[in-house]
């Protein structure tokens, strides 16, 4: 028996692949420290956690409507009209587990074999493998160092065709912690502004900057009309494993993602969505010590790469990752980053499993202590005689 044709152009995420190779070593009893995996270490707030104990004992443990508790898409509604200074309701609002099946769904409802789609290269390996999935087109387009690892406009403006129909953008980014400035994103709504095309704005990392607060594209005319916003409580509040994310978008967009919802997952858990509207609503000065805490981490890990022979990084603006350009090792980034398990114990990403334009960077997560990741570097420096 074989599998569906349509497997054989899936992908996958790799970062889940180099933690089961670290904890491999583990095993064997090698010391790793983990700076591949992309969740906060903090544990979930206590006011969050203890929202979700109360909702299982009063017994919001049943099926739920398919978009999402009222009360919970109200929140969103009303924090996403908030921060990103528009106007949305809960009609707008699909909540869903995680912020991945924004991604799967959106795009499933969106996308037909042979429509182009515009994506950051690199950038989280999932918009590719969706975009294969679906037998769409691939159009990616390079993030540039130079520009805090925003793109080169010019070659943005010449992907597009009467073609393209989704453009998907990321910020702050994984995995260069790149942040796009609001003059490009205002060049971006200004070119799309009259096609027929949808963004889909992965801004999951919103809350995690150390600069100026980022731009949504939805702030600039015309734009809510045609954006998928994609959050989540993933980052945010350290909730990774409770599986809790959401879209905003324009209520026809809406209808088919949940759709596509009730032939998927039907709801997503009744407690957890209980435990999001703490969260929103509640205290969240838990976010804010995260963010002071990543920070000093960021500058710290920085810095020290920065005297690693052959690595080059620039301070990231969002998100809790580090993107050396490696290419002065002379080393392949793929080989870099295996030598580093096995001879350092440090465990990282190599930038080309997010794309093309990624070969030669390596993604560094912070989340992880100040300790590990100074430990980490020193590791690193004492293998680096075998480039430097
Ligand atoms: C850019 C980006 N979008 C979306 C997600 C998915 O988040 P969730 O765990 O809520 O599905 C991630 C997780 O790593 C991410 O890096």
């Amino acid at each position: 028996m074989k599998l569906a044709e349509r497997m054989s152009h899936i992908g996958t995420e790799s970062a889940f692949e180099v933690l089961a190779k670290a904890r491999a070593l583990e095993k064997q009893g090698k010391s790793i420290i983990h700076l591949e995996i992309g969740e906060p270490d903090f544990p979930t707030p206590a006011h969050v956690v203890e929202a979700g104990q109360h909702a299982l004992a009063e017994g919001w443990t049943k099926y739920g409507p398919t978009p999402g508790l009222p009360e919970l898409r109200e929140s969103i509604a009303r924090y996403i009209s908030r921060t990103r200074g528009i106007s949305v309701a809960a009609d707008n609002v699909c909540v869903v587990p995680g912020g991945k099946p924004i991604m799967y769904f959106g795009m499933t409802a969106l996308l037909n074999p042979g429509d182009e789609v515009i994506y950051p290269d690199p950038s989280f390996p999932i918009y590719e493998s969706l975009i294969h999935f679906l037998g769409a087109k691939a159009m990616p387009v390079p993030l540039v160092e130079s520009r805090g690892f925003s793109f080169d406009l010019d070659t943005f403006e010449k992907s597009l065709s009467p073609k393209t129909k989704l453009v998907i953008l990321n910020s702050p980014a994984n995995p260069t912690g790149g942040v796009i400035p609001k003059e490009d994103l205002k060049k971006i709504a200004d070119l799309l502004r009259d096609r027929d095309v949808i963004i889909l704005s992965d801004e999951i990392y919103s809350r995690i900057y150390y600069e100026e607060k980022p731009e949504s594209i939805t702030q600039f005319p015309g734009m809510v009309e045609k954006t998928i916003i994609l959050d989540g409580f993933s980052k945010t509040y350290s909730m990774t494993g409770w599986r809790l994310g959401y879209g905003v978008m324009p209520k026809w967009l809406a209808d088919a993602v949940t759709l596509m919802a009730v032939n998927a997952t039907s709801c997503t858990a009744s407690f957890t969505q209980r435990a999001g509207l703490a969260a929103l609503e509640g205290p969240q000065d838990a976010v804010d010590a995260m963010v002071a805490e990543f920070k000093k981490r960021r500058n710290t890990m920085v810095q020290a790469l920065n005297t690693v022979p052959g690595f080059r990084c620039s301070l990231p603006a969002g998100a809790f990752y580090a993107f050396p350009n490696v290419t002065g090792t002379k080393m392949p980034s793929k080989a870099l980053a295996d030598f580093l398990l096995t001879e350092a114990g440090v465990a990282c990403l190599n930038g080309a499993a997010f794309g093309q334009h990624g070969d030669g960077f390596l993604r560094f997560s912070y989340a992880n202590s100040l300790a590990n990741i100074l430990e980490a570097i020193d590791r690193i420096k004492k293998v680096s005689t075998k480039w430097a």
